[in-house]
Order: C-alpha cells, then structure tokens, then sequence
C-alpha cells in the first residue's frame, strides 16, 4: 500500500474493538461472572482457542464448516477458531480423565467465533460464560447452573428482566411418541422446531411435510406446545415418566432456591445443537425482544461421541452481546469506575522528583494514582483531573515544595487535606 493511503479505520465485520469504556464494562460483567460461578464452587478452565476442525465436524458434522471461522495452518493442518467451548471442555475432560475428580464443576470466561449472518443480539464473534458439571446424573447439575447464571442477572440488576424457559428433549420425545411420531423422527424434528421463533408456524409445516410428516402430526406437535406446565403433561399421558421426574425435580430445586418467579415451563425451547439430550433451557428477557440472554442444558452422549468414557453432564453458555443490550436498554449498566483514585501532577520540572515520590507512597498505600508525565499550569491540570473521574487531586508547586506540605483536594467534596511531604515520604523535599 501506497504511505499515506488510508486504511478502514473499521473493524473486520462482525468484530468488535472496546474503548476504555466498553472495555471496563466487559470486565464487570466478566468479573460478576467469575464471582457467581465461585461462589457456587466452580473451578476455571481454559481452553484454547484455534480449534481441531476434525473434533468441531464430528459433533457437528461437515456442514459446520459454511458456520465457522475454519482455515488451515502452515503445515496443512484443518483448524477452526472455536464457535463454542463444549467440545474443547469435552475433549479436555476425555484427555484428563484419570487425574480427575468426578463429578467436576468448571466454568471458564471465552471468546468464540461463528460466522453468522448479523442479527441484533448476534456477532461474528462473542465473550461466552459457561459452567458445565460432568460426571452427575441427577437433576442436582440443572439446579446448581442455573441458580448460578441466575444470580449473575440478579448481581448485574436485570433479576426480574429475565425468565429461564425449561424444557426436556427427553419429555418432547415421550409427547411425541404420544402422538403417534416414531422415536426416529424426534432428533430431525428438534433441529426444525428450534426454528420456531426465527420462522413462521407454517413455514415449519412447510418443512415437517417435506421432510415426510402429514399436515396432521404437524398440527399435533404444534398443539404439544400448547402444554403450559408438568401438571398438564402428565394429565395428557395420564402416567409419569422419568423425564417428566426429572423435570419436576429440577423446578423444585429452584423453587426452593426462591427462583419460581424467574423460570417457566416452555415445551418450544428445543435448542438447535444436536447433542442435548434431556433437559434444555433458554433464558430470555421478559418481554422477549432480545435474543437468548443464555442457553443450554444436558449433553450425556457428548464425551462418549468424541471417544471417552460415557458421562452424564450439562452446561450452559452465557453470552457478553445480549446481556449487555439489555442492560443499556433498561439503564441498569454498572458504572465504569474512573481509572485513578488521585490525580497528582505539577507546576514545574523542578518539583517532578517529589510529585513521582508522592504518587509512589499513595500507590503502596494501594490507591490507584495516574501521575502527570509533564509540568502543567494548574488549570491545565485540575480542568483534566475533573475529567478523569478522579476523586482526588494532588497539584505540587514550589510553595508546596518550600512548606513541606501539599494539598490533597476531594473533588466531590470540594474540600482539601492538607499532607505532611516528611509523614508521605519520610523526608522534607
Ligand atoms: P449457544 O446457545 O449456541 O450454546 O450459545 C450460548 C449463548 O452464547 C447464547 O445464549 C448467547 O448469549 C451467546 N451467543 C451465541 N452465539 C452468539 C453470537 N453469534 N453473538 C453473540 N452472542 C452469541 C452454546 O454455545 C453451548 N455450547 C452452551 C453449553 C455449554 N451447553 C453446554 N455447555
């Protein structure tokens, strides 16, 4: 390129850049995070980033590769940027398996690319949250994630804002079978009802009756969606069965956890990864405009899939894109701390060495100080420090120098302290 030739000054699309910021938002949401998931006994993993395409395919198949970043290295290797972080976590857990402890309750804070068609709420790329718990069959794992995600909402403001709607693939299946649909259906048909939302009804029908459903089941499934709580499962199949069990324990966790205002019962939650395999949930806000806030449920044959041992586990992703949407939307985002507490600077080059030693005592005495680089008039300075956010200014002068004291102004409080340099420093100049 030619010198002076501009450059797009935008990011690659799909992309984003964070200002200071955008950036200090992102790392509360990823500090609230890490607190919900540890105060719940999550341990962090990380995995890495540029993925085996051949592991990403066998979960997905070969089709995933029009939906992700893939591309091959140097020295010809098929690789991909990972879309998630399930079957990185999957392949860890099968490769660690003997020095680990089951079950296991990891969480882990990462970035995934997926070459999406732009939508609001979805980018090509996305901070994801996600809590997995392998290795515990019951319907304890369910209670534990989600009480976790939903304290997070609940740190951030948004706990009223926000519903987790739950199903179970496994229910779905029993309803299915109910109406008259062979078990080998039921995994084809979820991937098209995971649709429902993003298209209309009859487009669905469109696509059941081409796939070889008559217009009838079709119109039976629809009704299954009509189901509004177990009571009323289990009334249609006049028996019980282990899903719908399972179901019901996993409200009464929540319940009892004091959730039962902030889930539903939503038979249309199918989800459109392949590999769930019981429960599933969505978390969306209240009065649905946005995307899903987070998303997943129980992936049992998943580690099996990819040739360990089989184990039960279920995991949730928790996006950085919506959540934040939501809470611009409704005005409950944090406040980004200002990135100094005190602002010190000074007059003259002469009384540069003892503004460096006073920034030093106050950052030992751990506050968080940006020292002027250079001399400053003081309006220059204090017209700065008032923009920074700072709640004190420190402005040294030769007077100061002389006195052996220097004023530490509250901006807030519009008042001042006055420091002794001999107390600060331990000497006078
Ligand atoms: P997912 O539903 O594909 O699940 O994604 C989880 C969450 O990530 C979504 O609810 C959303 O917040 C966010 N997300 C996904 N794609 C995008 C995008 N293109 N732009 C912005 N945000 C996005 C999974 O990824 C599963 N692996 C979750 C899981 C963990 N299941 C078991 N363990």
């Amino acid at each position: 390129m030619k010198a002076g030739a501009s450059v797009d000054l935008a990011p690659p699309r799909g992309m984003r850049d964070f200002y200071p910021h955008q950036a200090g938002l992102r790392e509360i949401l990823f500090n609230t995070w890490s607190h919900a998931a540890r105060c719940h006994g999550f341990e962090r993993y990380d995995a890495c980033i540029v993925e085996n395409l051949s592991l990403l395919k066998r979960k997905a198949g070969e089709e995933i590769v029009d939906q992700i970043y893939a591309f091959r290295d140097k020295s010809q290797r098929e690789l991909a940027l990972r879309p998630e972080i399930t079957p990185s976590l999957a392949r860890m857990v099968c490769a660690g398996w003997n020095d680990l402890t089951f079950p296991l309750k990891w969480f882990s804070i990462g970035q995934c690319f997926r070459y999406e068609r732009m939508s609001r709420g979805r980018k090509r790329e996305h901070y994801q949250w996600n809590l997995d718990v392998i290795g515990a069959p019951g319907p304890a794992p369910e209670v534990e994630l989600l009480t976790t995600a939903l304290s997070a909402t609940e740190e951030l403001g948004l706990g009223p804002a926000i519903r987790v709607h739950i199903s179970n693939r496994e229910l779905l299946s029993d309803l299915l079978a109910y109406a008259g649909i062979p078990a080998e259906h039921h995994a084809a048909l979820f991937l098209v009802l995971d649709k429902r939302g993003k298209l209309s009804d009859d487009a669905i029908t469109d696509m059941l009756v081409d796939s070889g459903f008559t217009t009838e089941a079709a119109a039976k499934v629809f009704e299954l969606f009509e189901l509004d709580s177990l009571d009323a499962v289990r009334r249609l199949l006049g028996r019980t069965t282990a899903a719908l069990e399972h179901s019901a324990a996993v409200f009464e966790g929540l319940t009892t956890y004091g959730w039962e205002n902030r889930i539903c019962f939503d038979l249309s939650v199918v989800r459109g990864l392949n590999y769930y395999t019981g429960t599933v949930f969505e978390a969306f806000d209240v009065d649905r405009r946005f995307r899903a806030v987070f998303g997943g449920g129980r992936y049992d044959h998943l580690l099996e899939h990819i040739g360990g041992r089989p184990a039960p586990a279920v995991g949730l992703g928790f996006g950085d894109v919506v959540v934040t949407e939501i809470m611009n939307e409704i005005g409950c985002a944090p406040s980004v701390p200002a990135a100094a507490d005190t602002v010190v600077g000074y007059m003259e080059a002469d009384q540069s060495a003892i503004a460096l030693r006073v920034a030093h005592q106050f950052r030992r005495l751990e506050e968080r100080v940006d020292l002027a680089m250079g001399p400053e008039k003081a309006r220059a300075f204090f017209g700065r420090a008032n923009h920074t956010g700072a709640r004190y200014a420190i402005y040294i002068g030769p007077d100061d120098v002389k006195t052996g004291h220097i004023r530490r102004k509250d901006l807030e409080q519009r008042t001042e302290t006055t420091i002794s340099l001999r107390d600060l420093t331990g000497d006078a100049s």
